[in-house]
C-alpha cells in the first residue's frame, strides 16, 4: 500500500544564506496518488525529488511520509534517475533482483517476480545477458524492473524515460501508472513532457523557476489509459500550457525562454 507525503513549507538554499533554490513548497499527496512535477529546466525538479527520497534534506521545512519526517533514505521508496544504475558486471536478471534479494527474498522467488517484471517492460529474451551489452533505453528498463520489484510504497521517477525510443516510452507510460494503480504505489514522475504528465498522472503539479515554487495544480480527472487525440486530453493539455505562460508573464513580465517540449505520445 502507498504511502502519503506531506510537503511541509519546504525551502532550500545550496549556499547558506544565498538565493533559494526552492520557496515555501506545501503540498500533500495522498496514498496511492499519481502526481507528475512539471517545469523548466533548473528550476528545482530533481532537488525536490531528491528531498522526497531523503537524499537530502531541506534547509527549511521537512518531508513527512505517513506523518513521518523523512531524514534518510529508506528501502520502502524507490526512486529511478535520468540515468540507469547499474551494476556493469552483472546481468539483466541479477540486476533486477537486487532490491528483492538485499531484502531477504529466497532466490528463486526473487528470479520468478523479476521475470514477470523484465517480460513486461519488454526485456523477455535479455534477462542472461550483461547489462553492459544493452543500450541506454534497455538498461533503463532494467531499473525500472528493479524499482518495480520490491513493490515500495512510493516510487520517484526523474524523466525516466527520456532516453528510450517512442514505442517503448508510450508503453511505459501507460504500464507504470498502471502497475501503481493496481498496487496502490504512491508515484511522482518529474517531467518536461506536458504529454506524458497527462498520461500517466491524477494531479499535476507546476513549478516556476527562480525561485523553485508549485504555483499552479491541476486535476486530471481521465479515464485510464489516457487517449491523447482525445478532445479531453487536449483541453487539458492548452490549459497546462496556458498555465506555463501565465506563470512565465507573472515572474518576469515576459516569455523569455522557449516554452516546455509538448510531445504528442505515438
Ligand atoms: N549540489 C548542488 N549544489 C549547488 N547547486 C545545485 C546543486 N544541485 C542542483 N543545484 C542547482 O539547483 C537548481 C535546480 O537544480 P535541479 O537539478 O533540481 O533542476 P531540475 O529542475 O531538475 O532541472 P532539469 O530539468 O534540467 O533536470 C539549478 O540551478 C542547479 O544548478
Ligand atoms: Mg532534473
Amino acid at each position: 500500500m502507498g504511502a502519503t507525503i506531506t510537503l511541509d513549507f519546504i525551502t532550500h538554499r545550496f549556499r547558506a544564506g544565498g538565493a533559494p533554490t526552492l520557496e515555501n513548497i506545501d503540498n500533500r499527496i495522498e496514498a496511492g496518488e499519481r502526481v507528475a512535477l512539471i517545469g523548466r529546466s533548473g528550476c528545482g525538479k530533481s532537488t525536490l525529488l531528491h528531498m522526497l527520497a531523503g537524499l537530502l534534506l531541506p534547509s527549511e521545512g521537512c518531508v513527512r511520509v505517513n506523518s513521518h519526517q523523512v531524514t534518510k533514505p529508506s528501502a520502502k521508496w524507490n526512486m529511478m534517475f535520468q540515468k540507469p544504475s547499474l551494476y556493469p558486471w552483472m546481468s539483466v536478471q541479477e540486476n533486477a533482483a537486487l532490491g528483492l534479494l538485499f531484502a531477504g527474498q529466497p532466490k528463486q522467488e526473487a528470479s520468478a517476480r523479476v521475470s514477470e517484471l523484465l517480460d513486461k517492460v519488454g526485456l523477455h529474451d535479455k534477462k542472461d545477458v550483461n547489462v553492459q551489452s544493452l543500450s541506454g533505453g534497455q538498461q533503463q528498463r532494467v531499473a525500472l524492473a528493479r524499482s518495480l520489484a520490491t513493490d515500495p510504497e512510493v516510487l520517484l521517477l526523474d524523466e525516466p524515460f527520456s532516453a528510450l525510443d517512442a514505442f517503448t516510452r508510450s508503453a511505459l507510460q501507460e504500464d507504470v501508472p498502471a502497475i501503481c494503480g493496481a498496487r496502490g504505489i504512491t508515484m511522482v514522475i518529474v517531467t518536461h513532457d506536458i504529454d506524458e504528465a497527462i498520461t500517466m498522472a491524477d494531479r499535476v503539479l507546476i513549478m516556476s523557476q527562480n525561485p523553485g515554487r508549485i504555483v499552479s495544480e491541476l486535476k486530471v480527472d481521465l479515464p485510464w489509459p489516457r487517449n491523447s487525440s482525445s478532445q479531453e486530453f487536449q483541453t487539458l493539455r492548452n490549459e497546462l500550457m496556458q498555465r506555463f505562460r501565465d506563470t512565465d508573464d507573472g515572474l518576469s513580465g515576459r516569455k523569455s525562454q522557449p516554452e516546455p517540449a509538448v510531445r504528442r505520445v505515438v
